[in-house]
């Protein structure tokens, strides 16, 4: 497995590669791995010959009162993780490789970034969009996955996608959790152990919420006020938000529907923590 670390060299791989006819699967992330992150490297395997994990803990995306001098690394252990994956590449690029000089250019897509988590990290969008369109000209993927896990940012970059012509298939793959339920997350490590007991009610809550639709209960107030009480009920947990909105505009819905995304933002101490539910879909 290579580990590439320069831009021009990773961009002459890829140019090799799709000289001679090779699809490129590309799998972004920040490190830290987990089963998670394994399972979208099994998918993008899945439909391409020569397979690139990313590993960039991206400034851009953190606000300067964000976690990103203690965010979780341990590029030995990714390493040897993805060795195992049979992955061929990582493309992990220090800070002043992926920013040399001061960016000026940013990719921002209207509205969605503004809502949700944008709401409380009103930069992070426009972070992750500027940071994965540059891996998309850096490796040059035929194919890129990303987890429903964080499922704004999943809407975001295919619209990105869409909105900018990239040539990429953009493929999802639905949330991996811990057995109690938990979504699993590298910023799960932050939870002390009272906090990593609470935890499984994010999920639970939803799946709660979920009956409740499944009874025949949609109305998006009614729904809301049983996700605020379970999670009010915990005294670990702050709500950051609970959000019933249609997949595509991330606009609340009065009804739930076939294309209602339920997704919530607690804080569990200090940790903030997002999980979601597509209802029709899983
Ligand atoms: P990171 O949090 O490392 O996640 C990398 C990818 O793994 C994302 O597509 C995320 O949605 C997915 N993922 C994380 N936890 C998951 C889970 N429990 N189940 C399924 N998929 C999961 O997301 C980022 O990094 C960054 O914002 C990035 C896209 C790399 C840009 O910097």
């Amino acid at each position: 497995m290579k580990v590439i670390e320069s831009v021009s060299e990773m961009q002459a791989i890829s140019d090799q590669l799709r000289q001679n006819g090779k699809r490129i699967g590309l799998v972004p992330t920040m490190g830290y791995l987990h089963d998670g992150h394994i399972r979208l490297i099994e998918e993008a395997r899945l439909h391409c010959d020569f397979l690139v994990v990313s590993i960039f803990v991206n400034p851009v995306q953190f606000a300067p009162n964000e976690d990103f001098d203690k965010y979780p690394r341990d590029f030995e252990h990714d390493r040897s993780l993805l060795i195992g994956q049979s992955v061929d590449c990582v493309f992990y690029p220090q800070i002043d490789v992926m920013y040399p000089e001061q960016q000026k250019t940013y990719v921002i897509t209207e509205d969605l970034g503004n809502k949700l988590c944008g709401i409380s990290r009103p930069t992070h969008f426009q972070g992750v969009t500027t940071v994965v369109a540059k891996l998309f000209n850096i490796i040059k993927p035929h194919v890129a996955v990303f987890g429903q896990k964080d499922g704004q940012q999943a809407l975001i970059l295919k619209k990105m996608v869409k909105d900018l012509n990239f040539d990429i298939m953009m493929t999802i793959v639905p949330t991996v959790r811990e057995s109690d339920g938990l979504a699993m997350s590298s910023r799960n490590k932050y939870l002390s152990d009272t906090e990593r007991q609470a935890a499984p009610e994010i999920y639970r809550s939803l799946t709660a919420a979920k009956e409740m639709i499944d009874k025949g209960i949609c109305d998006r107030v009614k729904i809301a006020n049983l996700i605020e009480e379970r999670l009010k009920s915990i005294p670990q947990f702050r709500i950051d938000y609970i959000a019933i909105v249609n997949t595509e505009t991330l606009e609340p819905v009065d009804t739930v529907s076939e294309k209602t995304m339920i997704a919530v933002a607690v804080f569990c101490g200090k940790t903030r923590l997002i999980d979601n539910i597509m209802i029709g879909q899983n």
